[in-house]
């Protein structure tokens, strides 16, 4: 039993055995500092032909070398496969019309049944939010968004490398999704289960990551976005990179945007996050469905927060420094403490009396102080990652701007991701850390809604519009 109760010990005790807890989270700016330069030197290794096959950070080309330049038109439909949802929207562009069709959530038996069985749900999707539609255009092109690390030939082929936020299909990996999105819309077509596919036909003519769409959704209104970041079910970036360091792909004129997945950072053991990873990062990912993957995303995104919040909890518990001592069968099942608890603990003015009722319904009998130590739990996870995803954004700007020689950098960055957009504090400390450890850099924000899907869009409509330019 601790010393806070056998002994009778002192609140200040009790507290510093609650900080002690805590201390692994706490990163010290020398050691950002030290984490943004160790993922540069993967951003390299991902570029490089030769260091490619082993870097942990991909570097994906993405085959977008163009932003939308404002002269595109006609309908489009963009469909977005998130971590969470499946999504469906309708963009007229010339009218900068939005409109969200359909989103339905993605059950878990389909996120880990056959990779078929995936893509007639979001088929089934598609054909749901055809229903919406009267539109004169019988022929549409869509926009794909994915939101899984895909090895693109093309801006229409794109072969998935992994499964990734929990995702476990059989099949798939290796397979280029737009194909498995099309043989999905035929066999459909084929049963005649959903006749509108005979009246609409649909074109997939883009694929290209979420990060890329959340990019692309931005130039439209503001010609200076040359980077894309999510920080949602999992985390990622984009950004414009010079086409002489893009080793894997043939040219050296001009840019091309790289998906960097660096949700991969610290995979393998290179040992980059090796003395930041604490205990609960290493049991968060022994208990995930792609063990010893995605390193970095584990420790930022919204998947595993809540999960992270959960096993310190138990381990306070045990410890008997929260809930005297005592559990509930609800705080020892998995992901029981969801990532959105968070967000809502750590608001002024409520947080605490949320903190009570979260915890009630988790089975718990909390005091005043167990909720004040809760909410410090909270805003220690939360803080990481939003200081980790501040040094790897880092990272990605001072490389620009090295590249570019430039004395100082402006750009704005098209965020999206539930983290980012529900959290109270979130972007706040995410834009302290940067400013910090990208000096010379200055960055706005700008928070997409949709983005993924509407850059999906925008990707369809230029492919469009240089066709268009090339048969004239
Ligand atoms: C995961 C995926 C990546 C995606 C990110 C955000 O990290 O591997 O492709 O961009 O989640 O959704």
């Amino acid at each position: 039993m601790s010393r806070a109760v056998t002994e009778g010990a002192s609140e200040d005790d009790a507290r510093s055995q609650v900080e002690d807890v805590l201390l692994p989270f706490d990163l010290p700016l020398e050691k950002l500092c030290e984490v943004s330069k160790r993922l540069d030197e993967n951003l390299t290794k991902g570029l490089t032909k030769e260091t490619h096959d082993k870097a942990s950070v991909k570097m994906l080309p993405t085959f977008v070398r163009d932003t939308p330049d404002g002269t595109e038109n006609g309908d489009f439909l963009a469909l977005d496969l998130g971590g969470t949802n499946v999504r469906v929207l309708h963009v007229r562009v010339e009218e900068n019309l939005q409109n969200l069709l359909y989103k339905k959530p993605i059950p878990e038996y389909i996120k880990k049944g056959k990779v078929e069985e995936l893509f007639n749900y979001i088929a089934d999707v598609l054909a749901e939010s055809l229903k919406e539609l009267e539109l004169k255009e019988k022929v549409l092109p869509l926009g794909f968004s994915c939101s899984f690390p895909c090895e693109q030939k093309d801006i229409d082929k794109a072969n998935l490398i992994r499964w990734t936020k929990g995702f476990a299909c059989s099949g798939g990996v290796g397979c280029d999704v737009v194909k498995l999105l099309k043989e999905a819309i035929k066999r459909k077509e084929e049963s005649e289960e959903h006749n509108l596919f005979q009246v609409y036909k649909i074109q997939p003519v883009a694929i290209l990551n979420d990060t890329v769409g959340t990019m692309m959704s931005c130039p439209y209104k503001d010609q200076s976005c040359e980077i894309g970041l999510i920080i949602g079910t999992g985390t990622n970036a984009c950004y414009m990179e010079e086409m002489r360091d893009v080793k894997r792909v043939e040219g050296d004129e001009g840019r091309m945007c790289i998906n960097t997945e660096w949700g991969g950072f610290g995979d393998g053991d290179d040992g980059s996050l090796q003395d930041v990873r604490t205990e609960f990062d290493k049991k968060v990912d022994l208990s995930s469905s792609n063990q010893g993957v995605h390193t970095f995303e584990k420790m930022i995104s919204g998947m595993y927060l809540g999960e992270l919040a959960r096993l310190v909890l138990i381990e306070m518990t045990e410890k008997n420094l929260l809930f005297g001592g005592k559990g509930s069968k609800a705080l020892s099942t998995p992901y029981s403490f969801k990532t959105p608890f968070i967000s809502e603990i750590e608001k002024e003015n409520t947080g605490l009396k949320r903190a009570q009722e979260i915890l009630k319904d988790l089975g718990l009998s909390a005091k005043q102080k167990d909720c004040e130590i809760v909410q410090q739990v909270c805003e220690t996870i939360s803080t990481r990652s939003a200081q980790l995803c501040g040094a790897a954004l880092a990272a990605v700007a001072n490389r620009i701007r090295n590249n570019r020689g430039l004395s100082h950098f402006s750009t704005t960055v098209g965020v999206d991701g539930a983290v980012y957009a529900q959290h109270p504090h979130y972007s706040d400390r995410l834009q302290k850390t940067v400013q910090k450890l990208a000096p010379n850099c200055t960055i706005t924000f700008v928070k997409t809604e949709d983005g993924s899907g509407n850059g999906a869009a925008m990707a369809a409509a230029v492919v469009k519009r240089l066709k268009r330019k090339k048969s004239t």
